[in-house]
């Protein structure tokens, strides 16, 4: 069968585009999770996972069946104990995203918020934990909804230094830039296929310190697939716990693959920083628009433009559809987020995604389409 789907180029920040090789990998053979089969696949995945996040050997490194979601809620059930607080750090709606996770779980949760935007500020994180005292501090490395990148190893010494475990998403950024996991240590590490691999959704992943081990050994209630201690013995033996999706598994060895041994790392780095500055570059030659992030945390991944009086929200989600028609998908903004600036008489933002396998001659031909079609 034809696909009855059309064919649009993903400029959204997650999924992102998948690359033909890797859509072909696809169809390489199904597998048993038991057989030595599966141990030919997750063995150069879970290796070149850890080559990429630069992690420490001591790390272990979990596949979940699920999506970054899932190692999230894994990261709180595992290693929040009761009677323990967990202060939820929000740059966005991600960061509010960490602290339902810790509600809905029956944690002891406190959210500490920043103004969308803007990144960590040291100073009130340090007021913050003198306040709070939190056993577990969450925080996220990049923030999806307004495009801010924290600076998570100066978060983290604070963290530390006043006695807690850090539990980091990286959902939006791992793959596309260091994830400092050997500069942070922080407890847990969080992150998905989805978007800077450039895979399809479907496995949430996790990289877990010796100290976080052993601080699981201590909480009650941690689950099944939440529990990191159920989840570790399968994982050191490169299997998941429950059935994987075969399909996404071969798709990953192909990918991870091409990452680690064909495009290289730092490579691979440097390409989203160039397409982060090409991007801004494009913005600032644009009449009107303007950039939302202050210098310093602004994504490599994704851009977020604030666009003039005369657009609204409405309007972008018009724009998108005429988009559609040139073959692309615009990302209109983050709809909360826009709902909260047009209440306040802000002006709306839009996102570009530059992450993943989107290469300079995609993103220049998109910022053509984009200066076309949008208002001057
Ligand atoms: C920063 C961040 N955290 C968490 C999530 C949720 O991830 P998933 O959809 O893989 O569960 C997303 C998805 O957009 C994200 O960007």
């Amino acid at each position: 069968m034809q696909s009855p789907f059309p064919e649009l180029q993903l400029f959204i920040t997650g999924p992102t585009y998948v690359r033909p090789e890797v859509r072909q990998a696809g169809m390489w053979p199904e597998f048993g999770h038991r057989d030595s089969e599966n141990r030919k696949r997750f063995e150069p995945i879970m290796k070149n996972l850890m080559n990429l996040a630069q992690a420490p050997e001591d790390y272990q490194v979990i596949i979940f069946n699920g999506s970054g979601t899932t190692a999230m809620e894994a990261s709180l059930r595992s290693l929040v104990a009761d009677g323990e607080t967990v202060l939820n750090l929000s740059v966005g709606a991600f960061g509010d995203l960490y602290h339902k996770l810790a509600v809905v779980n029956g944690k002891q949760a406190v959210q500490f918020k920043f103004e969308p935007g803007t990144c960590i500020d040291l100073n009130r994180l340090q007021n913050a934990l003198s306040e709070h005292k939190p056993a577990v501090v969450t925080l996220t490395h990049n923030e999806t909804s307004t495009g801010v990148v924290n600076d998570i190893e100066a978060a983290c010494k604070l963290i530390h230094d006043a006695g807690a475990l850090a539990l980091i998403d990286g959902i939006s950024i791992f793959g596309g830039s260091p994830s400092d996991i050997s500069k942070t240590r922080c407890a847990m590490y969080s992150t998905s296929t989805q978007k800077s691999l450039g895979l399809p959704a479907g496995f949430g992943i996790a990289f877990v310190s010796p100290e976080a081990m052993a601080k699981a050994e201590k909480v009650t209630n941690r689950g099944l697939i939440s529990d990191i201690l159920s989840q570790i013995p399968r994982a050191s033996k490169f299997q998941t716990l429950t059935t994987p999706n075969c399909t996404l598994a071969n798709q990953m060895y192909a990918q991870l693959e091409y990452i680690v041994n064909q495009e290289g790392i730092e490579k691979r780095f440097s390409r989203h920083l160039e397409m982060r500055d090409e991007v801004h570059s494009f913005v600032d030659g644009l009449s009107g628009y303007e950039l939302f992030v202050p210098e310093g945390s602004r994504s490599p991944t994704l851009t977020t433009v604030r666009v003039p009086e005369s657009i609204t929200a409405a309007k972008l989600k018009e724009i998108k559809e005429k988009i559609r028609e040139r073959g692309y998908l615009f990302d209109p903004g983050y709809g909360k987020l826009n709902d909260a600036l047009e209440q306040i008489g802000a002006r709306p933002v839009f996102r570009i995604g530059h992450m993943g396998d989107i290469n300079m001659d995609m993103l220049s031909n998109y910022l053509k389409i984009l200066k076309e079609i949008l208002p001057a």
